[in-house]
């Protein structure tokens, strides 16, 4: 058994008007055997439900469960619409998602029976993660308290000269109040905590991956875009925004989680932590989409990029 894993398909922006979705299903169609599992990390579309639907529907003739999370462009919404991101995230999304024949892994894990080369049941469970400035710990304690100031005070506004971060933008509730990006990162990360408890006690899983779409573990992450070696209260900003460390300190708490797949910083990365664990993040991005292919038997490896 295999787990296909991609994210960021952002489908319907397009880079030269070419759309990447369909090339990047028919890789996976052609090669998918049944019994795999199809999981989708996020930014599956921009703010549109519709262009949601339509990529899930890419996928159609996947010949095993498919499963998948929102993206923060996913829950893209405009103040006064009435349909706020806490619907899309809570009651839109998750019904496209189950009209499509995807389970919402926000609201239930998803149970795979073991495979004759998978060592016992398989669960992937998972979330939108969200994101609350605390992968950028170990570097802001290395800046100056002005720095560090001015750091804090971007994260609350959104805006870090010359950069702004459009989920400050776009992401409100239906009743017109702001969303609190660390709020909800914290109920995402208490929500996948009680899915991980329940498949710890459960006897038929013995393996779980977690896939959410921001960043779990700081080596998840890139931080600037340009790297590492950008100023470093730039790419404190930036990791703040890039996923949580309490996420990937809930992950690592329980024995049976193997793996965490992410997307959403559009930068791949992969390591192994001393405790064996593989944190891996896609790496697609708007004008390159790719897989992560999980052998449930031992090992994970990439598709070709598709351009
Ligand atoms: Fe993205
Ligand atoms: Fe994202």
């Amino acid at each position: 058994m295999r787990i296909w894993f991609t994210a960021d398909l952002h489908h319907g922006v397009t880079v030269d008007g070419r759309d990447l979705t369909a090339p990047l299903a028919q890789w996976c169609l052609e090669r998918a055997r049944p019994g795999d599992v199809l999981v989708l990390g996020g930014d599956v579309a921009c703010g549109d439900a519709r262009g949601f639907e339509d990529a899930l529907r890419a996928f159609e003739r996947f010949p095993g469960p498919r499963a998948v999370v929102a993206g923060n462009h996913d829950l893209w919404s405009s103040p006064g619409e009435g349909l706020g991101s806490d619907r899309l995230h809570e009651t839109l999304l998750p019904e496209v998602a189950k009209e499509s024949g995807f389970v919402w892994l926000e609201h239930e894990p998803l149970r795979v029976a073991g495979a004759a080369d998978a060592g016992g049941g398989w669960a992937i469970a998972g979330g939108f993660g969200g994101f609350d400035f605390s992968l950028a710990d170990p570097l802001l304690a290395d800046l100056d308290p002005e720095e560090r100031g001015r750091v804090r005070e971007g994260w609350r506004t959104g805006r870090f000269a010359p950069f702004f971060w459009n989920d400050y933008r776009y992401s409100w509730r239906s009743d017109g109040s702001p969303w609190e990006h660390a709020a909800v990162c914290r109920a995402q990360i208490e929500r996948l905590a009680a899915h991980l408890e329940a498949l710890e006690r459960d006897p038929a899983v013995e393996h779980v991956v977690v896939v959410t779409h921001t960043a779990a573990h700081l080596e998840q992450a890139i931080g600037h875009p340009d790297g590492r070696d950008a100023p470093a209260c730039r790419n404190a900003w930036f990791l703040g925004l890039s996923g949580s460390r309490a996420l990937g300190e809930t992950i690592s708490r329980f024995s049976k989680t193997r793996l965490s797949l992410v997307g959403h910083t559009h930068h791949e990365r992969s390591y192994r932590s001393p405790d064996g664990r593989g944190w891996y993040n896609v790496g697609c991005d708007y004008d390159r989409k790719r897989w992560l292919i999980v052998e449930t038997g031992g090992g994970v490896h990439t598709s070709p990029w598709i351009r």
